[in-house]
């Protein structure tokens, strides 16, 4: 399965780790001081549950721009970002595309559109960024492997990870970007059972 190379991850990481440094953007943070396949690796140390998306929020890629449906091939995807928001406007966001046929549960197809359905890329273990992708699409966080399946809700198949990444419920927006309708539908990070 095609994988569309994720070129934003390196750079984001360096500009959250500096951020963590300087305590901005109002969530609490730690640096990973072990993370054995990407360097440094922000760590959110708690769930964070404040708003990031709202509805009407377009998303955007590292560059700032927004997306389009045809942005993506099935089967690839980046990581997108809340278009504005104070404080949080980094968040990071896994965006991937599948044929609406290889969703199963508990993928809310509601929250999906043309293929799309995005998903938090802060682990629910620990809070690293979840960077890595498995050939057949699976996502991996790298601090300690804990594996989520985009098809199926970003449930949990592998790893430490107390529960799935939430789910962004997105739409399309009447000048035809991929926006959200609302905030993610769970906390976001580790802990926040
Ligand atoms: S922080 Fe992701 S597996 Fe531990």
């Amino acid at each position: 399965m095609g994988e569309k190379r994720d070129d934003s991850t390196d750079g984001w990481q360096r500009r959250e780790v500096a951020k963590a440094a300087l305590g901005v953007g109002g969530v609490s943070a730690a640096l990973a001081l072990a993370a054995p396949a990407t360097g440094l690796t922000k760590v959110l140390s708690r769930a964070f549950t404040g708003e990031v998306y709202t509805e009407g929020t377009y998303l955007v890629d590292e560059n700032g721009e927004r997306i389009r449906p045809t942005a993506l091939e099935f089967g690839e995807q980046i990581t997108v970002f809340p278009e504005t928001h104070p404080g949080v406007e980094d968040a990071p966001t896994l965006l991937v595309r599948y044929e609406e046929s290889a969703y199963g549960s508990p993928t809310e197809l509601a929250f999906t559109v043309n293929g799309y359905a995005a998903y938090s890329k802060v682990c629910t273990h620990a809070g690293c960024m979840v960077s890595e992708t498995e050939d057949d699409g699976t996502f991996v966080c790298p601090c300690h492997f804990a594996k989520f399946d985009p098809t199926k809700g970003a449930e949990v198949t592998g790893g430490p990870a107390p529960r799935a990444l939430p789910q962004l419920p997105i739409t399309l927006s009447s000048d035809g970007f991929l926006m959200a309708t609302e905030n993610f539908e769970g906390p976001i990070g580790p802990g926040g059972e």
